[in-house]
């Protein structure tokens, strides 16, 4: 990505990759995902974007081919998942062995990484942040998106009824994925959601913050969790990137305050890096037992990743788009 655009600046560029030194491994990529955050990237939008050019993909699943001095736990062969944030649209790249989690050799590559920042997103803003309970009612945002389709089964899984906005072309995955779905561009959002739950929701996932924001905080029911993951709302915003999060980092800090046994956080997937693994290889196990659909819209190899990224662009796409090696 050599600089701000629409998606057809991306670039393909070849260039030499250093052997793996000390405490690195190179890695042969076969999928990586694509996601809304190189759709903010393109915009200079993405609050922790590295200055142009760059080669963006924020996670990868791939083969390991090779390991520095000092790697005794990865061998040649071995298949890895690694949350990068930007780095993993490449054919091979090298990493500190740390950030690699070892994954199944007997799941396809494309449905691994489709869980590996979504999935573990998910899990953690549900079980780790909202600590849901079977029986509760959620408000998923953004429940059509790569993180939603996620967070709408797992939370299915631990029994909870889900609420998901989408655009109404993809309410019938929605619904297929055991959700309610509202259209958040015609609907009355919370006075549907009113009348579906009249006490509110027990917590609510909301990646577009902004003036809606609110209405997911009153949303919430007696000891509720609002969990605040993103700005979508900003994406056409101007001014530094990191403005958008003044007026939200204060609401979330004010409404924390309010001693009325309702929770509001902002969740970031760097947060537990200890519990990283853990929660990847549990995402991993559902996904293995077939408990778990990645809801994949397409596959694209690393020439077509212009057209992938217009596809998320333009608000298109179902689920996950991800790439895939060309020889897949
Ligand atoms: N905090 C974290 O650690 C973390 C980790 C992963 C992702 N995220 C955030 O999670 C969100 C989803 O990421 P993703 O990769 O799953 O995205 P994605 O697959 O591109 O899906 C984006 C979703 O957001 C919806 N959307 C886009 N703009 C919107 C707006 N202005 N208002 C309401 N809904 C809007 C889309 O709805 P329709 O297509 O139905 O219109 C779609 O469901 C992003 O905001 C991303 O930044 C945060």
């Amino acid at each position: 990505m050599p600089h701000t655009g629409g998606p057809n600046i991306l670039q393909k560029r070849k260039r030499d990759l250093p052997p793996a030194k000390a405490d690195e491994v190179r890695v042969r990529v076969e999928a990586a995902g694509f996601s809304f955050a190189e759709v903010q990237m393109l915009r200079g939008r993405y609050f922790n974007q590295p200055r142009f050019p760059f080669v963006p993909g924020y996670d990868l699943v791939g083969t390991v081919t090779d390991v520095g001095p000092g790697v005794s736990d990865l061998a040649v062969g071995k298949r890895v998942a690694a949350l990068t944030e930007t780095g993993s649209w490449a054919e091979n790249v090298v990493l500190p062995a740390e950030k690699l989690v070892p994954v199944p050799d007997n799941l396809d590559p494309a449905d691994t990484v489709a869980v590996v920042t979504n999935g573990v997103t998910a899990r953690q803003m549900l079980h780790r942040v909202a600590r849901v309970q079977p029986g509760q009612t959620v408000l998923v945002h953004g429940a059509s998106g790569g993180v939603g389709t996620l967070l709408m089964q797992l939370a299915r899984i631990a029994r909870v009824d889900v609420i998901g906005t989408a655009s109404a072309s993809k309410h019938d995955l929605v619904r297929s994925l055991g959700a309610t779905p509202l259209d958040y561009r015609t609907d009355d959002v919370p006075a549907r959601v009113r009348e579906l739950e009249p006490n509110g929701v027990d917590a609510v996932f909301d990646h577009v913050g902004g003036p809606g924001l609110a209405d997911s905080w009153r949303l919430l029911a007696p000891g509720g969790t609002l969990v605040s993951y993103g700005v979508a709302s900003a994406l056409e915003a101007k001014g530094h990137r990191l403005l958008p999060f003044v007026p939200l980092l204060a609401r979330l800090l004010l409404w924390k305050a309010i001693p009325n046994g309702r929770q509001a956080t902002f969740y970031y997937v760097q947060r537990w890096p200890q519990h990283f693994e853990d929660d990847l290889t549990a995402v991993l196990a559902l996904l293995a037992k077939g408990q778990i659909d990645t809801a994949i819209d397409r596959r694209v190899p690393l020439s077509e990743a212009s057209d992938a990224l217009r596809l998320l662009d333009s608000r298109r796409a179902s689920g996950k788009v991800v790439l895939v090696s060309e020889d897949s």
